[in-house]
């Protein structure tokens, strides 16, 4: 019977003039992907592919954050007013510093001193700002600036506001802010630009006309923003990342959650509300965290791309080699409130504290919430607390939310010590970051040994590699995002979470963003990169697409023979189909340098189109995507013929593809 579709199909191709690449000799077997569509063999969850995010590489403050002021609060350096810098002029002379002496409030203590000995109309000297790795300027474009400021009794009373070449040559948009006073005042202006060449290579200026002495703090520039929201995210990175289709964003997770010191946790608490009342804190990946984008505006970013966040809560555990520990018992309670108070925040309604909190901060909706994450990689905790510290968290969360679905952050790929035994979480976040070669040999069959009535599984930060690992240092040296070769282990493994979607509930790559300026990024690789003005998709990145936006809602029966022995299989497959649009998705990986002609069969269906779309993502394996050739590698969309119950396809060598099959 199989013989007889393989001659089918071969004449089905050859009468469409598509003849095979290549042929196998007499008595091999031959590729066959035999699809049983009356079987489903899971449910595909609605949150299958998601976002995980937290500070890392400049993700947001030099990132998705709007903002384009670099140390806007003036605490990156307690000794200098670093990325700021005096501009004078001939006939102009001033002199800047940090000052702890006039606080704009207790959250904003140090603030930047501008003293002017020589000004005039013709020669304004003043402070400006080099942003991160530049200014992004762009044609036609409204930018919004705003800054506090107060002055010396006779001091200036005017600030000009502008955005200019490096050098001051060129003067693309500026306005002027008067009647400065001897009390903190916020000045807010829109900058306009007209027709422009963009360019990255400028600084936003603050000048002064007349000698005296003005301080400033919270000094800003936002670009347009997503959904034009105030405080909101970049442009273009929205729509990178609303182009995976993401249902969930993991917030904050990762090592940013944790902080390398208890007291450097993720502060949510002061991260809403008025920019002026957030302090920020250090971040625990070698810069601080302006906390801009805080709580709320995580929840915005997934309500913005039609997502729910999977909130990560501090569960007393900070990064090592510190490894800072609150035992269960009394001194944790604490910290288990203030996750109720959190998911409050996020949850309640404006009855509660926190859900008015949340009104008053702009959002009186409550946002959707099903998964909470209790801490990130407690088996990085040497004192073995984690068992205790989740079941305080546990079970003070069910107790008043019994519909939440709690997430231990030590899963299956751990040793059995490290996990929780005293209570049964819901789901469990496994981390992988493995070389492409281990996705591809591990996939097949790492999830298939997991027992099937155990908890659920969050992937909930996964990545291949090619060569060095992420965290060492000489990662460094490779570009920030991976190359093809990366992408076709991720497609690997990402294929055989499809298959276990039984078991797995949800996954996201990590790091999701980088910013490739030199000194910009932390670890490698990374999903998407950009500078002050481009971005690019990895091919990974592209990869991740064909799977968030190919899979509807149910996994079908399907098996790959003919492979030839070996270690490593050429070819790994996901068979899905979205029951509403009648659609089966067939997605193949090819890692091999050769076409693979794969005959496919197609049980349990009254009808199928013979035309398919088909959806591409081949390339060299060394070849990637950045900012200088941005979709170098990208997929393709064609249509082919000759589709039956039984066909053959070839699939390009080193590519990862879907074939969209209407059938009924
Ligand atoms: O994704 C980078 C880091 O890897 C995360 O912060 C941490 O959770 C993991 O070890």
């Amino acid at each position: 019977m199989k013989r007889l579709n393989h001659f089918c199909a071969l004449a089905a191709l050859l009468s469409l003039g598509l003849a095979p690449l290549v042929t196998r000799g007499a008595g091999e077997d031959v590729p066959t992907l035999a699809i049983d569509a009356s079987q489903t063999v899971a449910h595909i969850s609605p949150l299958m592919y998601g976002m995980m995010t937290e500070e890392i590489n400049h993700s947001y403050d030099g990132g998705l954050y709007g903002e384009l002021v670099q140390n806007r609060v003036f605490k990156n350096d307690s000794t200098q007013p670093v990325h700021w810098s005096v501009v004078t002029a001939p006939g102009a002379s001033a002199t800047i510093a940090l000052d702890q002496a006039n606080p704009l409030n207790t959250n904003l203590l140090p603030c930047l001193r501008l003293d002017v000995t020589a000004a005039s109309d013709q020669a304004r000297p003043g402070v400006a700002n080099d942003g991160y790795w530049g200014i992004p300027v762009l044609a036609h474009t409204h930018y919004t600036a705003s800054f506090y400021a107060k002055a010396a009794p006779g001091a200036p009373e005017q600030v000009t506001v502008a955005i200019e070449s490096n050098e001051g040559a060129t003067v693309y948009a500026q306005a002027r802010v008067k009647a400065l006073t001897s009390e903190w005042q916020k000045y807010t202006v829109t900058l306009k630009t007209g027709g422009l060449m963009p360019t990255d290579k400028a600084r936003f200026v603050l000048r002064v006309n007349q000698p005296g002495t003005v301080w400033f703090n919270l000094v800003s520039l936002f670009p347009p923003t997503w959904h034009h929201r105030p405080n909101g995210n970049r442009i273009d990175l929205m729509q990178k990342l609303d182009d995976m289709q993401p249902t969930f964003l993991r917030c904050p997770g990762g090592n940013f959650l944790e902080g390398d010191a208890i007291v450097n946790r993720f502060p949510w608490k002061t991260t809403l509300g008025d920019l002026v009342t957030r302090p920020g804190h250090p971040g625990c990946w070698g810069y601080r965290a302006t906390d801009g984008l805080g709580l709320l505006e995580f929840l915005e970013w997934a309500e913005d791309l039609h997502a729910q966040p999977v909130l990560a809560v501090f569960a007393g555990y900070s990064l090592p080699p510190k490894s800072e520990m609150i035992p269960a018992g009394p001194a944790l309670q604490p910290y288990v409130q203030d996750a109720l108070d959190e998911i409050e925040y996020v949850t309640g309604d404006t009855t509660t504290t926190w859900g008015a909190r949340r009104a008053a901060d702009g959002h009186p909706q409550p946002f959707p919430l099903t998964y909470v994450e209790i801490g990130n990689e407690d088996w990085f905790d040497p004192s073995g607390s984690y068992d205790g510290r989740f079941t305080q968290f546990y079970d003070a969360i069910k107790a008043k939310y019994p519909r939440l679905q709690l997430i231990s952050t030590v899963g299956n790929e751990q040793p059995e010590a490290k996990r929780v035994h005293s209570r049964i979480p819901d789901v469990v976040d496994e981390h992988y970051y493995r070389s492409a070669r281990d996705f591809e040999q591990d996939g097949p069959t790492r999830f298939e040994k997991y027992d099937r009535k155990g908890p659920k599984i969050f992937v909930g930060e996964w990545a291949a590699y090619e060569k060095i690992v992420p965290w060492d240092r000489a990662s460094g040296k490779l570009p920030p995002t991976p190359a093809m070769r990366s992408a076709l282990g991720d497609a690997a493994w990402m294929a055989a979470m499809e298959r276990n979607a039984d078991i797995i509930v949800m996954n996201c790559y990590a790091p999701m963003l980088v910013n490739v300026n030199p000194g910009g990024r932390q670890w490698r690789p990374n999903l998407i990169g950009y500078d002050a003005l481009h971005s690019f998709g990895s091919p990974s990145y592209y990869a991740i697409q064909l799977f968030s936006r190919y899979h509807g809602d149910a996994v079908l029966k399907a098996a790959l023979t003919g492979l030839p022995a070996g270690e490593l299989a050429p070819l790994d497959y996901s068979v899905t189909r979205d029951t509403a649009k009648g659609l089966i998705y067939v997605k193949v990986v090819n890692i091999t340098a050769q076409p693979q002609i794969v005959y496919l069969t197609l049980n349990g269906v009254a009808s199928i189109a013979g035309k398919a779309t088909v959806v591409t993502l081949a390339g060299d394996p060394e070849e990637t995507n950045s900012i200088n050739d941005p979709v170098h590698l990208v997929p393709v969309t064609t249509k082919r013929a000759g589709v039956s119950s039984s066909f053959a396809h070839t699939f390009a060598p080193h590519s990862i593809t879907v074939l969209e099959l209407k059938a009924k």
